[in-house]
């Protein structure tokens, strides 16, 4: 599983906290962005959002202000299932039921430490499957539809 990263200049130093954590990890990692100057954010989500969707079985981090636009952009992507994340356990459980691929954080809104930590349980949490396969297909039926 390789990581997809990216941030707007809100979210810069965040991602580089996030990025030597990933690193410790011997993650494969994937910068797609922003290098702290003034960024659009939607312009970073898509290209998170696109590598996840050609890449399946790779997630992604997006790191901005709120993490609300980023995950608002990066849904607009077929393939991608974005969530914003703010506490372990909507972390843990959006892996768990919805196969979340992309992470949303906000750096104004999370601390560092509160972070990384989540980034661990999106990292280490698998997919249930099971019944929530079905769920998540309707997602990707909804695609197709609207
Ligand atoms: C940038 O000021 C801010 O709007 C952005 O980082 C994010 O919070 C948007 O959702």
């Amino acid at each position: 599983m390789k990581i997809w990263i990216g941030c707007d200049h809100a979210g810069y130093d965040r991602k580089l906290e996030v990025m030597e954590l990933l690193k410790a990890r011997g993650i494969e990692t994937e910068d797609c962005g922003c290098d702290g100057q003034r960024t659009d954010y939607p312009v970073i989500a898509k290209k998170v959002g696109q590598a996840v969707a050609a890449h399946p079985g790779d997630r992604g981090i997006l790191i901005c202000g709120t993490g609300i636009g980023m995950s608002i952009a990066a849904n607009k992507i077929r393939g991608v299932r974005a969530a914003l994340c703010a506490d372990a356990f909507s972390t843990k459980y959006t892996r768990l039921h919805n196969d979340a691929n992309v992470m949303c954080m906000g750096a104004r809104t999370l601390g560092g430490g509160l972070a990384l930590e989540l980034v661990e349980v999106f990292l280490d949490t698998p997919f249930e499957g099971g019944r929530h396969e079905a769920r998540v297909q309707m997602i990707s039926d909804l695609e197709q539809e609207w």
